[in-house]
């Protein structure tokens, strides 16, 4: 980067706040994609961490009359390269936009910068006795990035993704304007949407540097419940039978259990079923312990006659949060050996049907795809092996995984997004018009293209 440019950066944030020191920069260029399929970070990258909006705003406007890309960046916790800066230039890190702004237990909401961490809300919200329903796996992930991925998770069943909770956001554009959009409000139809525009554009449309969340009161009980099977289908077939008990869950995960022991193995921990291959993850809240009581022996009567092998619950708070933590650590246990992770989201009744074609496509490749999923979101993750890399057959066996979920109605992305891995696929499921209107709407926000080139939008 020219070093008027540098100094001009170091002028807007301070000296120490700009740092293109190869060692110090290393982990800005990387996200938690697979390697075989993470991008390559462009050369000449410069790390910069504004303090405020207006340090922001200042910095697009420089980048937007130098036509440097500028790439947000947040916890990191993507996995499909979104954050990685391919074509160099500016790397705006978040990371002093900290601050739990305002638990406001009247309204129940939270206010936000976009850099705080998903961990320091969850503690303020918790010590005001208060709830943020969705849990996407990584606690380190950013205000910002969840908004701008609509981040997803294990929690969605009940209370939806990210997108359900935003209320309110801060953001400046990449002409450098700073713009409020919704508020403290649950209801809200004046103009078009922009708010929810933002949400999932991957930042690619603007930074999100102030988040409004809504939150709920707190749950009165929960009971985290393994119900095991012999072999998937029982298991899948049980699915659509729990929902239409009236009951529904916080969670409804599918795993297999040789998958999920691994996962218990690496962590030094212990997966407490030991029975059947298929297990359903299911988190049942209520209102009071009673509550739960009837909603998990409603689940139970209901799954009795479809071939349960056998039911362990946790109660404990410390039980219940060992499941879901060896749950979350799947991803980064297998990552070591994965080439991809895959994330459609396929009509719910139809993912045994989808996990059969994932399977005969394993088999005609010779290997194994392991997939589990948010089974209750009909939302699934095959896992593509190394060794199709290595064999040099990744891209053929995702197109084909791909257009088995596209057959199904179902599409490539569900709560990852598409980021910079995985834009050619996107017309296999959404159509060249709407394609043509998303690339406007870019164009409108970004006349340059300065901001996340190459990212979200085909
Ligand atoms: C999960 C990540 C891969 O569900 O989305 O573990
Ligand atoms: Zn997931």
């Amino acid at each position: 980067m020219k070093n008027e440019l540098l100094t001009e950066l170091r002028r807007i944030v301070g000296d120490d706040w700009v740092v293109s020191d190869a060692t110090l920069i290393e982990s800005y260029l990387v996200d938690v994609t697979a390697l075989p399929v993470r991008p390559t970070p462009g050369n000449d990258v410069v790390v910069v961490k504004p303090a405020n909006p207006e340090e922001i705003s200042a910095i697009l406007r420089l980048a937007n009359e130098n036509l440097i890309p500028v790439v947000p960046r947040g916890g990191g916790t993507g996995c499909v390269g979104a954050a990685v800066p391919t074509r160099g230039g500016i790397v705006l890190s978040l990371e002093r936009l900290d601050r739990i702004l305002e638990v406001d237990r009247d309204n129940l909401m939270v206010v936000g910068e976009g850099g705080a961490t998903l961990e320091k809300m969850l503690k303020e919200v918790e010590a005001a006795d208060l709830l943020f329903p969705p849990h996407p796996g990584d606690e380190g992930a950013q205000l910002g990035g969840l908004v701008a991925c609509n981040a997803g998770g294990t929690r969605a069943v009940k209370y939806g993704v990210v997108r359900q909770y935003v209320k309110g956001l801060e953001v400046v554009l990449p002409t450098g304007e700073i713009v409020t959009m919704g508020g403290k409000l649950l209801k809200n139809n004046t103009g078009l949407d922009l708010m929810h525009l933002m949400i999932d554009s991957e930042g690619s449309l603007g930074i999100i540097t102030k988040v409004t969340f809504r939150l709920y009161p707190r749950f009165g009980a929960t009971a985290t419940i393994i119900i095991s099977f012999e072999d998937r289908h029982a298991a899948i077939k049980a699915v659509p039978k729990i929902l239409q008990t009236g009951v529904i869950p916080l969670a409804l995960e599918y795993v297999e259990r040789d998958v999920i022991e691994i996962s218990a193995k690496h962590l030094g921990m212990h997966w407490p079923a030991a029975k059947g291959n298929a297990h359903l993850i299911t988190i049942i809240t209520g209102s009071s312990e009673d509550d739960v009581y009837q909603q998990t022996s409603d689940v139970l009567k209901v799954c009795e006659s479809l071939g349960v092998v056998d039911t362990v619950m946790a109660e404990t708070r410390e039980e219940q949060a060992d499941i879901l933590k060896i749950r979350s650590e799947l991803y980064p246990v297998l990552k070591p050996q994965v080439s991809d992770v895959l994330d459609m989201a396929i009509p719910p009744a139809q993912i045994a049907v989808f996990l059969d074609m994932v399977d005969e496509i394993a088999r005609k490749y010779d290997t194994r795809i392991i997939t589990y999923g948010h089974a209750g979101d009909g939302n699934l993750h095959p896992h593509l092996p190394m060794e199709l890399f290595e064999r040099g057959q990744l891209d053929e066996v995702k197109k084909e995984v791909y257009s088995a979920a596209a057959e199904l109605g179902g599409v490539i992305t569900a709560e990852h997004g598409v980021g910079k891995i995985r834009l050619k696929e996107v017309p296999l499921c959404i159509d060249a018009k709407s394609i043509e209107l998303m690339r406007g709407i870019k164009r409108l926000f970004d006349p340059n293209d300065i901001l996340n080139p190459g990212t979200a939008i085909p």
